[in-house]
């Protein structure tokens, strides 16, 4: 982390977890554990249908609710799918776009995702930007490629003057939900290629105000190492998230002084 140019963000992503009743008696548990967040910035991103539910849970916390996916299209005739405009009525703020689930199971190409993160950044929202490299990528070693081409094609023709409200997340497919996470080395290495990235882009200023998270396998015991890592602004955390004694830990850990 480093809070002097960034803000720390810690984000759960329920996936496809949690009917609306259970996330009012998680929002309920949370709610009596919850540090006072000064020093990080704490959402959860739940299924759609479950968004208002989030909202009333909790209410009069510094808990944000996002959601985990929009549609690139702005509206019309695309049954099941939600558009932009829709989330930011509802007052939602994060989105995630371009998860791997979403880019494994619904083909998300880069250039999807790309429309998605331009579409909610059309609509005021601001997404969060999952990047991240498959097993045999990494062990054919062409993660830095992966990753630059990855991002590049995410913020084509984003604006700078947008690039505040932008989070990146670097999530290796092999450390989601499998229990494997990338050493604090490893993550921190992928946050700093993916900032270099961007500066290449959009210039320092830009580049050093830019939250970049880390995803896959974070929980109450590897959170601390994994947050303090310079380029590690955060996380997007699966498993962990949907408990709220693991994602109070977390949150803690993101909020020391
Ligand atoms: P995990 O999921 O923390 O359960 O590995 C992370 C994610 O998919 O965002």
């Amino acid at each position: 982390m480093n809070r002097r140019y960034r803000k720390t963000l810690i984000a759960g992503n329920w996936k496809m977890n949690k009917t609306a009743s259970e996330t009012k008696a998680f929002a309920d548990e949370l709610k009596t554990m919850l540090p006072k967040a000064k020093w990080c910035d704490v959402l959860v991103c739940v299924p759609y249908v479950n968004i208002p539910a989030a909202q009333k849970a909790f209410k009069d916390t510094r808990v944000m609710v996002g959601a985990e996916n929009v549609s690139e299209y702005e509206k019309g005739a695309y049954t099941g799918e939600v558009s932009a405009a829709m989330l930011k009525d509802l007052g939602v703020k994060y989105v995630i776009v371009g998860h791997s689930e979403r880019r494994q199971y619904w083909n998300d190409t880069d250039v999807i995702v790309n429309k998605k993160a331009l579409a909610a950044i059309e609509a005021g929202l601001y997404p969060i930007i999952c990047v991240g490299e498959s097993l045999e990528q990494r062990e054919l070693g062409i993660t830095k490629e992966l990753i630059d081409l990855q991002v590049k094609t995410a913020l084509a023709n984003v604006p700078a003057d947008k690039m505040r409200h932008v989070v990146i997340a670097y999530e290796p497919i092999w450390a989601i939900g499998t229990g494997r996470t990338a050493t604090a080395e490893q993550a921190n290495e992928v946050n700093q290629e993916i900032r270099t990235v961007i500066r290449k882009l959009y210039g320092a200023r830009v580049a050093r105000s830019v939250t970049i998270l880390y995803g896959g396998s974070m929980n109450d015991q590897n959170a601390e190492e994994l947050l303090a890592q310079p380029d590690v602004d955060g996380g997007l955390i699966g498993g962990a998230s949907l408990v709220p004694t693991k994602l109070t830990t977390i949150i803690n850990a993101a909020n020391q002084e």
